[in-house]
């Protein structure tokens, strides 16, 4: 097995939200130090999963390797139609990389193809449409750009719903070449197709039947399974582990909101208290000073009427006071009336007054006979 050199170039860095390629990252990071490939072109890129870990091992492995992203970063059939945001974060994903042999490709497939001279690609992955018709057309327009040297991958080859045709192509083109196959990460056919392949790639071969099953290439396969399992268990852990936290980060965020307005509201109480508390007190004085204005004039007014019942009082006493004067008045002049009456010279001049209405009668006649 020394042929098998253990290039792997550390845990994968460029980990999206698209799980579907992790599985495959052990082996395309293997692939890449063992093809040791001046040329790669990817046929579809999108988030850059697959671009990224063959960036690491070039990287890593410090070969003089050009590796292309081709893809209209429009999204297709498959994948649907996705916003510029996808493109964006790759490039400065790229940049803060700071890879100098890695070039983005914005263009469809068939305009790219004339970037490349014939035989001038090592390894060329196939990822874009995933129908029957595309895959195959992809196949064909591409295959002349393969050197000597050249391994095809192509992606989804387990995956038999819907449009997928990668599966159906696969099973016509696998048994012309040296291949092998891996079925887990929606599976992922390994095509030899130039003639010189290195010795550790054709043995990967044997393993799928056609020169004998050995038992090493499966178990080496079935390592590179289990580690793609690793990253695909470990980003699902990391996946969940992130929206436990998000969840977490949503309810504090929610409780601290609901902090914020409960203290809000008590400010709001506070300061609402505060103003009728303020207003209460503006009332209050005014009341005060009303009554005390009331009470005063009150005092006033009781001062006057005191005032007007001693007069009053006064004016009584001196009432009675006369009225005792009179009474003392009536009965001395009562007692001299009566003794008047009962005095002998009242009684002998009652003559005179009963005489006294003719007298002057007969007196007024004379003084009238007199003037005559
Ligand atoms: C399945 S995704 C690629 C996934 C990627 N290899 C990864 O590791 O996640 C397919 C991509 O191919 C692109 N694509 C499909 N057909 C294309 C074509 N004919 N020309 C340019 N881009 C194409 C789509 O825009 C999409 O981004």
């Amino acid at each position: 097995m020394t042929e098998y050199q253990g290039t792997f170039t550390g845990s994968p860095d460029r980990l999206t939200d698209r799980p579907y390629w992790l599985g495959h990252i052990p082996f395309v990071m293997w692939l890449i130090g063992e093809v040791q490939p001046k040329v790669v072109v990817e046929l579809g890129t999108e988030t850059g999963v697959s671009l990224g870990a063959m960036c690491q091992a070039v990287n890593g492995l410090k070969l003089p390797t050009k590796i292309y992203g081709v893809d209209s970063w429009d999204g297709d059939i498959n994948t649907g139609a996705y916003d510029a945001s996808v493109y964006e974060d790759l490039t400065s994903y790229l940049e803060t990389k700071n890879y100098g042999f890695v070039e983005l490709v914005r263009s469809t497939f068939d305009s790219a193809v004339s970037r490349f001279a014939d035989g001038s690609i090592d390894i060329l992955h196939i990822d874009g449409c995933h129908t029957y018709d595309a895959v195959k057309h992809d196949f064909e327009v591409w295959r002349a750009k393969l050197s000597n040297r050249g391994v095809i991958m192509f992606h989804d080859t387990a995956v038999f719903r819907e449009n997928f045709g990668v599966g159906r192509f696969w099973g016509e083109i696998a048994s012309l070449f040296p291949s092998f196959e891996f079925s887990h990460s929606n599976g992922l056919g390994v095509l030899l197709i130039g003639p010189d392949q290195p010795l550790s790639l054709l043995r990967l071969s044997e393993a799928e039947g056609r020169q004998g099953v050995t038992l090493a290439p499966k178990a080496v396969m079935s390592i590179f399974e289990a580690l793609g399992q690793c990253i695909i268990k470990g980003e699902e852990a990391e996946r969940k582990a992130i929206v436990k936290c998000e969840e977490a980060e949503r309810k504090a965020i929610l409780k601290g909101e609901e902090a914020d307005r409960k203290v809000r509201e008590y400010e709001e109480g506070y300061v609402a208290i505060q103003a009728s508390l303020t207003s209460v007190h503006a009332l209050l004085a005014a009341e005060t000073k009303k009554a005390s204005h009331a009470l005063a004039l009150l005092k006033v007014e009781r001062d006057l009427l005191t005032a007007e019942a001693d007069r009053q009082v006064a004016m009584l006493k001196s009432f009675e006071l006369e009225r005792a004067a009179l009474k003392t008045s009536i009965e001395v002049a009562q007692e001299q009336r009566l003794k008047i009456l009962s005095s002998t010279s009242w009684r002998i001049t009652a003559p005179l007054r009963t005489a006294r209405p003719f007298l002057g009668r007969s007196l007024r006649l004379l003084r009238h006979v007199v003037k005559r």
